[in-house]
């Protein structure tokens, strides 16, 4: 019931010329209806990759965004300028909390900014090594989870995506297993959302996986019911590996 869907976080790669070229080869590759596809290029390159897509199935969705709609915030883009554009928005990506330092209210804030602009969240949350390590695993991806959604209604957040991102995992090519990925998601993405939420909403809100995920994986996390599809970075920036982390979805979920 609910649509698998993956997602490619580009992060600071792809000029819009080289942008347009990704795009159009991904466009021409896809072979699958049945998974939802979602590009995150950089700002500078959204509106050359949203001519791209146009009359395709794929999406677009941006990587980060302010919580006001205009104003002196010099350097920040508002989701009233995104939803010219966009579909979607990733929020809380791990590097914004890691390098420029947003923290779980300036997250909430995000998300209810997208939300008030019909822009749909993508929600990550994840633990650091550290965090892991010291067994708070569980409570971290549940107080992000709650703290990012507190305060928003059921049928708000039945619409979100939320992207499990242990931090560890991202960009070191040691991927998560899937049975630790798909562990944290039940008992403390979903479990979460049920306890804000309800039941309904739990099993309705798509929640992904990310980190060092490649074509040679991807099975071993959406094989799993729980596990809707990926958020993906290194290896959306190649048509060839991100096609087929796409369409290994779709043969496992079939
Ligand atoms: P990698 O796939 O490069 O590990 O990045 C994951 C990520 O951070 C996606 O948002």
């Amino acid at each position: 019931m609910r649509q698998p869907l993956i997602a490619g976080n580009w992060k600071m790669n792809k000029t819009a010329t080289e942008g347009q070229a990704l795009a159009r080869a991904i466009r021409e590759g896809l072979q699958t209806q049945t998974v939802e596809v979602v590009l995150c290029p950089p700002f500078t390159a959204i509106p050359a990759v949203h001519a791209v897509l146009q009359g395709s199935p794929i999406h677009l969705g941006a990587q980060n965004v302010h919580w006001e709609d205009a104003g002196a915030f010099t350097g920040e883009i508002s989701p009233v300028m995104l939803k010219e554009w966009c579909r979607y928005v990733i929020i809380g990506h791990s590097e914004r909390r890691q390098y420029f330092h947003e923290d779980d209210e300036m997250i909430h804030r995000k998300v209810l900014a997208a939300l008030r602009h019909g822009l749909i969240p993508i929600l990550c949350v994840g633990e650091t090594l550290a965090q892991r390590e010291a067994g708070e695993t569980g409570t971290v991806v549940a107080t992000q989870t709650r703290r990012a959604l507190e305060g928003l209604s059921p049928e708000q957040a039945a619409g979100l995506v939320i992207a499990y991102e242990p931090v560890w995992a991202i960009g070191t090519g040691r991927a998560a297993t899937g049975a630790d990925a798909e562990e944290v998601i039940r008992r403390w993405v979903r479990g979460t959302l049920e306890e804000l939420f309800g039941l309904e909403v739990a099993q309705r809100v798509r929640v992904l996986y990310g980190g060092s995920v490649t074509p040679e994986n991807i099975a071993e996390f959406v094989c799993r019911p729980t596990i809707d599809g990926a958020l993906v970075g290194g290896a959306s920036l190649k048509a060839e590996t991100f096609l087929g982390i796409i369409h290994e979805t779709a043969r496992v979920k079939a």
